[in-house]
Formats: structure tokens, C-alpha cells, sequence
């Protein structure tokens, strides 16, 4: 999977250096972070000339905090790639003004001219960056309040105790990955194959904010056996003989 979602990023530099990403951070992108730390050491990935935008950020922690998703990025991604320190851009956490700053980032990403690919991971609860399920889906970068599950998801950036993660985030909005040129959204274990299947089949629902992806019309899923278990393709005619 992180090799051949890499090599699709290193495919889009190299037609458009230029290329606007949107990032995501968990558990899942780890191996696809390598795999572009790798090409970019072997002169295979350029990204001096690429900008990216996060998915989201904790509010209250300063971006040099060890939970924060800045510093996930830049142990993960930033030091090991050739992006311009000016080009990379999340949401700030410590932002004195939160709602001026989800202002200012949606304006940043319209001024770079829209994400051309935004990769995804997808949480067991069906939220696609901190847009968590609920009765209603929020557009636009904004202030949200995580779920409990989700704070447990994250217990690993605060030395395993989830009553240390945050209880607020910022995040782009749906529209705004849905506004992405491309979507590719990774997902990979058993614990997400019910959430991969109710985003598929399942009725377009603030529910499982990941189902509005199905409104995109260029969406790639890459899953593997387990997360991809009850996605059934189109039923194969067995061959005549
Ligand atoms: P994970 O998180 O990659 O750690 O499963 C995904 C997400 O919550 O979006």
C-alpha cells in the first residue's frame, strides 16, 4: 500500500511540482511517510517545490509539544523530505484567536490553489480528519470537540494515558476535503472494516462523516484484506468454457 500510494505522490510531483497535499496523521500513513522519505533519499520524490496542509491539530498544545500533530509531522515526514519550511502549513493549536485561525487556513489553502491530492485515514468511528460523527457535519475548518474513542486512538502521543490528549481540536471541514482534486484514503486492520463498508454502502450521513465521500467523484480507497474484508467489487461472471 505505501509503496504504491508513494510512488502515485512522486508520479503527481513530477507532473506538477508544484503539487498541493493535504496530510493526514495517525498510525496508518506511517509506512506511506518511509516509503516517501526513501524515494526523496534515492532522488526519486522532489518536493521543493510542493506545499502541504495537515488534516487538523489538538487545541491548547504548542506545535513543539511532543502530542502535537506539528511534531508528529516533522519526526515523521519533514526532516526526512525536501519540503520549503514556508510551503508546509497546519492549523495552529495554540492560536490565540481559534476561529481566525480556521479562517485563515481555509483562505491559505484557496490562495495555493485548492489541495490537488488529499490523503485520508479514516477512524474505527467513521470521521475522516477530526470531522467526527454527529447530527451535523461542518463544512469549513473549525473547532470541534473529539469523541472519547478518538482521544483513546491518540493516547500513544501522550505516553499512552488518553486523559492527556486533548479534548478539542481544529480541523478542515468535509467541504473542504471534499473541494480536493483527488482523494486517496488509506486504511488498513480489522477494526475499520466496519466503518469502510458503511462509508461505501451505507446512506450519505453526518453519521459516518467518511460517507460523504461518496458525493467525490475521484475517490481511491486503498485498503488491505482486513479493513477491505466486507467491500465486495462487482460479482465476476465465472467464465465460459
Ligand atoms: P489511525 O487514525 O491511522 O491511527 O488509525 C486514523 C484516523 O483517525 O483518521
Amino acid at each position: 500500500m505505501a509503496v504504491s500510494v508513494a510512488q502515485r505522490i512522486a508520479r503527481a510531483l513530477r507532473g506538477k511540482p508544484t503539487l498541493v497535499l493535504g496530510l493526514p496523521t495517525g498510525r496508518t500513513p506511517l509506512n506511506l511517510y518511509r516509503e516517501l522519505a526513501r524515494l526523496t533519499a534515492a532522488g526519486q520524490a522532489d518536493f521543493s517545490r510542493a506545499s502541504t496542509f495537515n488534516l487538523d491539530e489538538f487545541l491548547g498544545l504548542a506545535a513543539a509539544h511532543p502530542g502535537s500533530y506539528r511534531s508528529y509531522m516533522e519526526r515523521h515526514l519533514f526532516t526526512h523530505v525536501n519540503l520549503q519550511p514556508d510551503r508546509i502549513h497546519l492549523l495552529d493549536g495554540n492560536a490565540r484567536d481559534p476561529l481566525r485561525e480556521c479562517e485563515h487556513y481555509e483562505r491559505a489553502i484557496r490562495e495555493a490553489g485548492g489541495i490537488d491530492l488529499q490523503l485520508l485515514g479514516i477512524g474505527a468511528n467513521g470521521h475522516i480528519g477530526f470531522n467526527e460523527p454527529g447530527p451535523s457535519v461542518s463544512a469549513r475548518t473549525h473547532r470541534t470537540r473529539l469523541h472519547p474513542e478518538t482521544r483513546r486512538a491518540n493516547a500513544m502521543l501522550f505516553g499512552g494515558d488518553w486523559r492527556k490528549v486533548p479534548r478539542e481540536a481544529l480541523s478542515v471541514g468535509v467541504g473542504t476535503i471534499l473541494r480536493a482534486r483527488e482523494i486517496i484514503l488509506l486504511a488498513t486492520g480489522r477494526d475499520k472494516a466496519a466503518c469502510i463498508q458503511r462509508m461505501v454502502y451505507g446512506p450519505v450521513t453526518p453519521r459516518v462523516p467518511a460517507s460523504f465521500l461518496q458525493l467525490h467523484s475521484n475517490v481511491r480507497l486503498v485498503l488491505d484484506a482486513t479493513a477491505g474484508a466486507s467491500v465486495r467489487g462487482p460479482t465476476r461472471r465465472r467464465p465460459r468454457r
